[in-house]
């Protein structure tokens, strides 16, 4: 008999499902704790296995939840911060600056200084106000220059980043990555290497290598030309993780390949510069569920013919706006909210409670004998779910819970009615 494929996913088991919903209420974001804690092992480990000179920064715009950004800290992970606001989480959960990376492609001058009178470990430049910026700021703290390599990675175009005519970073290509480098140079700045990120959710890695082989090369040209010493190639992040049934590429395999690519590029140029990868999504997306209970249960018509069921659920696109912004596709699981056994399965369609068609997943199996109080569980939603969360429709942010050994605790509780409204200012008059 041929072995049960593994599933990367992490899930409640029915029982903890109802505790859970339960105790903490719904919708509701969950975290396994040891999962997350893994995730990081294993890719330090294939990281350093593949090159030993490698580093891991977390994205932690994939979740910034304050306990998550904690764990990723002390499993060994830089923290990646693409705002003010992310650096200020890290900071108030106890990562020193030394140990953040800033990022963001329109960085005010007031984060810039902020990042640097914390001591920020590193900046991530992404265009020539910033050079200018940082040389009048007379900065000595560490800098790399986002790079776009000009490849174009197969992903959804919102999050597709690297290719020639992007918005982010430095072209090679025209010649404005040279620019940069040497404008740097010449301002006194303390350029120490280079970075790109191509795009996300990355099934087929063939882009985000050959971008690290492009910086790579870039790199030796840039000791060729101008005797620049490259001291970082940070090649981003973007490997892809299981939504659906999609199976990425072995994270070990993809290490090496990145890593061999790059040294190879760099073979006999003398330099051996730190290889950094600042993934987000595949460190903690598996390690996520939310939690939705079931509120109705619809049978329409379809004008084509037959019956369509709406099966609608107490979030949708304020607490997970994937769907919406990327078409998104997740796998669901349903958990009866009586504890009695669901029988077989048929297409449904599964939507939020917003003023929109809001829909979450067309088409899904589920059971037929589904009822309003059941609980619908959506997988892999650990990244860019509760760090893109809105109150659209004035729905307070739902709560993040941590699984840990000891038992489920609550890290991040949900919004109030009266935090919604506490920052509204009424004039006199009105
Ligand atoms: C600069 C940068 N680095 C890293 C990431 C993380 O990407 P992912 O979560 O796909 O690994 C992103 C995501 O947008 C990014 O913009």
């Amino acid at each position: 008999m041929a072995e049960p494929e593994f599933d990367p996913r992490w899930r409640p088991t029915a029982d903890l499902a109802h505790e859970l919903a339960g105790q903490f209420g719904t919708p509701l974001y969950v975290i396994d704790e040891n999962h997350f804690r893994n995730r990081i092992r294993d890719y330090i480990s294939a990281a350093r296995q593949a090159d030993p000179n490698s580093e891991i920064t977390f994205a932690s715009k994939a979740n910034s939840v304050l306990a998550v950004l904690k764990i990723a800290h002390s499993e060994g992970c830089l923290i990646d911060v693409a705002s003010e606001g992310e650096l200020r989480a890290a900071l108030a959960v106890g990562v020193p600056a030394s140990a953040c990376h800033m990022h963001g492609n329109n960085k005010s001058r007031e984060e810039i200084e902020f990042a640097l009178s914390v001591g920020i470990n590193q900046i991530v430049v992404d265009n020539f106000e910033e050079i200018k910026t940082l040389a009048e700021l007379k900065a000595t703290t560490p800098l790399v220059l986002r790079l776009a390599p000009g490849v174009l990675p197969i992903t959804n175009e919102k999050i597709s980043t690297g290719q020639q005519d992007t918005k982010f970073g430095f072209s090679i290509h025209d010649g404005s990555a040279e620019k940069a480098l040497l404008q740097s140079l010449n301002s006194g700045l303390q350029v120490e290497g280079f970075h790109c990120h191509v795009g996300s959710q990355l099934l087929d890695p063939e882009a985000q290598i050959s971008a690290g082989q492009r910086l790579a090369q870039f790199a030796a040209e840039m000791k060729s030309t101008h005797g620049f010493i490259t001291k970082v190639i940070n090649a981003g992040g973007g490997r892809a993780v299981r939504y659906t049934n999609e199976s990425p590429i072995a994270l070990s395999n993809y290490c090496q390949q990145l890593a061999q690519g790059v040294r190879r590029a760099l073979e006999g140029t003398g330099l051996n510069p730190k290889l950094v990868q600042e993934p987000g999504r595949s460190l903690i997306a598996e390690s996520g569920v939310t939690i939705y209970t079931i509120g109705s249960i619809k049978f329409v018509e379809s004008p084509s013919g037959g019956t369509k069921r709406h099966v609608i659920v107490n979030g949708g696109l304020a607490d997970n706006p994937r769907p919406a912004m990327y078409d998104a596709k997740y796998a669901v699981e349903t958990v009866a909210g009586d504890a009695r056994e669901l029988g077989e399965s048929s297409s449904a369609t599964v939507s939020g409670r917003h003023c929109e068609s809001d829909l979450l997943f067309d088409q899904v199996m589920l059971p037929n004998d589904l009822q309003p109080g059941d609980l619908l569980i959506v997988l892999t939603t650990g990244a860019y779910s509760s760090s893109m969360a809105s109150n659209y429709n004035r729905y307070p942010r739902p709560a993040t819970v941590l699984v840990r050994d000891s038992g489920p605790v609550i890290v991040q509780r949900a919004e109030s009615y009266d935090e919604m409204l506490a920052r509204e200012v009424l004039p006199e008059g009105i």
